[in-house]
């Protein structure tokens, strides 16, 4: 018996999917490539933007004519998406060949679900956060599916309530795992040769405060950073508001926390991030970035950024590429802003999408400028490269990624993956490295 796992958005649902797999292969399924040959498929589904939400429920939907053939195919949709108000009503008016819905707090329902869909043919819907949620998620396998990174979980959920952002309406409010739990994992992951740890969580920076135990992101690093072992530490993502000088003094003092911070600015604009409920200003994003650069050498910045927030004018946009052009980020996400239902900013009067096309199109323009001016600054230069995969564009090739999360192409073989390797780059094409093995 086979699943197919189909996984929408971020990190967090990519890890999710790692659970999931890990249930259906304790159950005895196996993964296979392609739907016509699993016996389930499993949707793991986002919101963040319209567009995330429409190619799942698209897909959702063209699955249809797969079940009608093969009468026993079970279908399940899970993540975001599922707990929007009212979905688990449209899934059974809408999506009627749809046979599991759970929420991002259940995958722990996926066993009860399918053994009650298989054996009696029932449907199964649950969504809502759970009780004892984090009991129950502990106890989950996991099936790791990103060798030579493992994503490791340290919270999930946010109270931030930025006022663009649904994510604390479908994914509750924060609760952290305990540091014991957290460092148990790392320590298997690194007994299980991954060489490089990911730390995953809506807003990494505010871990620990629900604990009351005095536990908090610093203190984290600095434990993570003291398992013995030839591995790096990374983690996504940082809120600018929670990120303490503690935390950058942790990531400058340790060779295992890679000197990279994923920061997103989302505006430049001191009062769109007002608007925003960012809870800091332009100036202060910029001095906190300044500190990191003076205090971390050689650490790379990258961003999230989004235009056309509905109080953006066209100086407010100003501002954005103002604080691109100063920050000179490594990379950054950009997004055109999409109202999401249920979030205090989808009620505001909206910007006509043309508008927001050409702000975002100027923004990727400058950013790519910078970007490209930061690869070449690359060339000539030695790094130690954690080999991630075979190149899936270049043969003979394979490629893996600088300490601060740059990707390098260079000659090598499927048997270097997971292993470090001293690369000197020898040439820059925009956001892409090339280069080859030093001794
Ligand atoms: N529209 C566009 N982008 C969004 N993001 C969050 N909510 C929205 C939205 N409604 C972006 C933010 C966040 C990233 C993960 O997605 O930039 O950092
Ligand atoms: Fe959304 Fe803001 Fe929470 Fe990030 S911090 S998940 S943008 S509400």
């Amino acid at each position: 018996m086979y699943y197919k796992i189909n996984t929408y958005g971020c990190q967090m649902n990519i890890h999710e999917s790692e659970k999931v797999a890990g249930v259906l292969e304790k159950l005895g399924f196996s993964p296979v490539a392609e739907e016509e040959n699993a016996d389930i498929i499993v949707y793991n589904t986002c919101c963040i933007r319209e567009t995330a939400e429409k190619r799942a429920l698209g897909n959702i939907g063209s699955i249809k004519h797969l079940k009608k053939k093969k009468n026993n195919l079970i279908i399940v949709v899970l993540g975001c998406l599922t707990e929007q108000p009212g979905y688990i009503e449209i899934f059974k008016q809408e999506y009627p060949h749809v046979d599991i819905v759970l929420g991002t707090r259940n995958i722990s329902d996926l066993e009860t679900a399918l053994k009650d869909c298989i054996n009696s043919k029932r449907k199964f819907h649950s969504t809502g956060q759970t009780e004892d949620f984090l009991v129950k998620d502990e106890k989950l396998p996991v099936s790791r599916d990103s060798y030579p990174n493992a994503w490791v979980n340290i919270m999930y959920g946010c109270n931030n309530f930025c006022t663009y952002c649904i994510v604390p309406y479908v994914r509750g409010r924060e609760i952290s795992r305990p540091m014991d739990a957290i460092l148990d994992e790392v320590k298997r992951c690194v007994a299980e040769d991954f060489k490089e740890i990911t730390l995953l969580g809506q807003n990494v920076n505010s871990y620990g405060q629900d604990l009351n135990d005095g536990s908090n992101f610093e203190k984290l690093l600095r434990e993570v950073a003291k398992i013995d072992g030839k591995f790096r530490v990374r983690f996504l993502t940082s809120h600018p508001k929670d990120l303490t000088d503690g935390i950058i003094d942790a990531i400058a003092s340790s060779e295992k926390l890679c000197k990279f911070i994923h920061l997103p600015v989302q505006a430049g604009s001191s009062k769109v991030l007002k608007d925003m409920n960012r809870k800091y200003d332009k100036e202060r994003y910029l001095e906190l970035v300044k500190k990191i650069k003076d205090r971390i050498p050689g650490v790379k910045i990258t961003t999230d950024i989004m235009v056309g927030f509905p109080t953006e004018t066209e100086e407010d946009f100003e501002e954005t590429l103002d604080v691109v052009r100063k920050c000179r980020f490594s990379n950054a996400f950009t997004f055109i802003y999409s109202p999401r239902k249920g979030t205090p900013a989808a009620k505001m009067q909206q910007l006509p999408y043309d508008l927001k096309k050409k702000r975002i199109m100027e923004l990727i323009k400058l950013q790519n400028s910078i970007t490209k001016g930061i690869s070449k600054e690359y060339e000539g230069g030695i790094y130690e490269i954690l080999v991630e995969d075979v190149s899936p564009k270049y043969e003979g090739n394979v490629c893996g990624r600088t300490d601060c999360g740059r990707l390098v192409t260079f000659p090598g073989t499927k048997d270097m993956i997971g292993s470090f390797v001293r690369v000197k780059i020898t040439k820059s094409k925009s956001a892409s490295l090339f280069g080859e093995i030093v001794d």
